[in-house]
């Protein structure tokens, strides 16, 4: 929904130990997805555990324009699917909001159905370049006309004869690969996908639990995923594990304010997203993973985040950047209290992201009082160590929810706090974040 409420201004206060249970809601990626396949499934999908964010809830709606019956009860979420290839043409323009999954996602799945659909979505998401997807749909037989760059708003004319796809991405999106591969659900024969390095795996994960048969090799070009088409997709249960992106702020939360202990329980470490927590061990942080175990499909584990002192600077490495991409902002707060640089390489793609986010948190840091340099697809953050961060500014959001509680957590150890312009956007993927960080000590207040 592209809402134009007024912007919200919350202050972080510091000298609060972080101490508790933090618990975070439902992985965003696994819950885009689960509703898409629920609503290409034939019966009823029943979702346990599902994000009930903005972006999230824009995919559910849009399910809905494109026929599947898509509710919460009691219990959690039903989606009753239309089966591949039965989606029906929308009366009206899909909103999705701020979120770039879940419209590339959708247009993914509708582009091999003969239907048209037009999307939109707020301030941010059309900026964001959307050729990246409709460039490999149209192999496929799709077309697509939209602004100027390939920006929303767009209309998508669904192929009628669609044929299969061998594509190679020509950058790392799970994005872009899982939309290819939603396509090549209505096309026959084969669809392949081939990417140099591993991006997030939930879509060829979901699709076998769905019944589609998927199969994934490694082969000189990388990663080659092979997508075998016109399924017929099973309803099943999904169980959403906790998103290791959102439990990523209360964790690194913990890290940087003096006194902390925080225990955030069944966080998703799928290995394609659990880079964070790699590089935050390189820097020396105190964080133990308990009860490694598989819920729906995923690797989870209880992780408890302890406050052990200054941590070092490190140089993230270039090839670990997809599985920690949403991850940077809130790194590069680590980062500033850290001792010496930490070096960013390889990371162009967060210039396309629902901000800027390189330019983004290098306004939020200047402005708190830390020292960075950046180029085109690397920044580097000079940090100032446990207590050497001043803060006292007013952070930008930029219609970004990592930016925004990215600058709320610098703000709970930075001397003089920090304040964002507009917290609205953090409803966007973790909706309960201010009740969570004031339940585990910390001072959030309007202005
Ligand atoms: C996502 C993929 C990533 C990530 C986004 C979620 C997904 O985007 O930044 O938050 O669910 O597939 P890209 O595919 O554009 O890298």
């Amino acid at each position: 929904m592209s809402g134009h409420a007024s912007p919200r201004p919350l202050r972080a206060r510091p000298g609060h130990p972080l101490r508790g249970t933090a618990d975070v809601p439902g992985d965003k990626s696994v819950s885009h997805r689960a509703l898409i396949l629920g609503a290409l499934a034939v019966g009823e999908t029943r979702i346990e555990g599902l994000l009930e964010g903005q972006d999230v809830l824009d995919t559910a709606a849009a399910m809905r324009a494109f026929g599947a019956e898509v509710l919460r009860d009691g219990t959690g979420w039903v989606v009753h699917g239309v089966g591949t290839g039965g989606f029906a043409e929308p009366g009206d323009v899909i909103d999705c909001g701020n979120s770039g999954t879940g419209v590339r996602l959708v247009m993914g799945a509708m582009a091999t159905t003969p239907i048209v659909a037009t999307f939109t979505g707020d301030a941010s998401l059309r900026r964001r370049p959307m050729g990246r997807v409709t460039e490999p749909l149209a192999l496929f037989g799709a077309r697509a006309l939209g602004r100027e760059g390939g920006r929303l708003p767009m209309t998508v004319e669904g192929a009628r004869d669609p044929v299969p796809v061998r594509y190679i991405l020509p950058v790392a999106s799970a994005q872009v690969k899982s939309a290819i591969l939603l396509a090549g659900l209505n096309a026959p024969g084969e669809t392949v996908v081939i990417e140099r390095e591993a991006t997030r795996d939930h879509t060829e994960r979901m699709l076998r639990g769905f019944g589609a048969e998927v199969s994934v090799e490694e082969g000189p070009e990388g990663r080659v995923v092979t997508l075998s088409g016109q399924p017929e997709l099973r309803a099943q249960r999904v169980a959403v594990p906790r998103d290791p992106s959102s439990a990523a702020f209360p964790v690194c939360a913990a890290l940087v304010v003096p006194g902390s202990e925080v225990r955030v329980p069944r966080i998703g470490l799928n290995p394609t997203r659990a880079g964070l927590y790699e590089t935050l061990r390189e820097m020396g942080a105190d964080l133990s993973f308990e009860n490694r175990r598989e819920e729906g499909g995923e690797p989870v584990a209880d992780l408890v985040a302890r406050f052990g002192g200054a941590l070092r600077g490190v140089e993230v490495p270039p090839e670990r950047a997809a599985s920690m991409i949403d991850e940077y902002p809130i790194l590069g707060v680590v980062a500033a209290f850290a001792e010496g640089p930490t070096v960013m390489r390889g990371v162009r793609e967060l210039r396309v992201k629902e901000s800027d986010r390189i330019d983004a948190m290098a306004h939020v840091l200047r402005a708190a009082g830390v020292e960075v340099e950046e180029g085109e697809d690397w920044w580097i953050v000079h940090g100032r160590g446990a207590d050497g961060v001043r803060g006292g500014a007013v952070a930008e959001a930029r219609l970004d929810h990592r930016i925004a509680m990215s600058a709320l957590i610098l703000g709970m150890a930075a001397r003089e706090g920090m304040a964002v312009d507009d917290a609205g956007p953090i409803a966007t993927s973790f909706p309960v974040f201010e009740r969570l960080m004031a339940d585990l000590g910390a001072v959030l207040e309007p202005g």
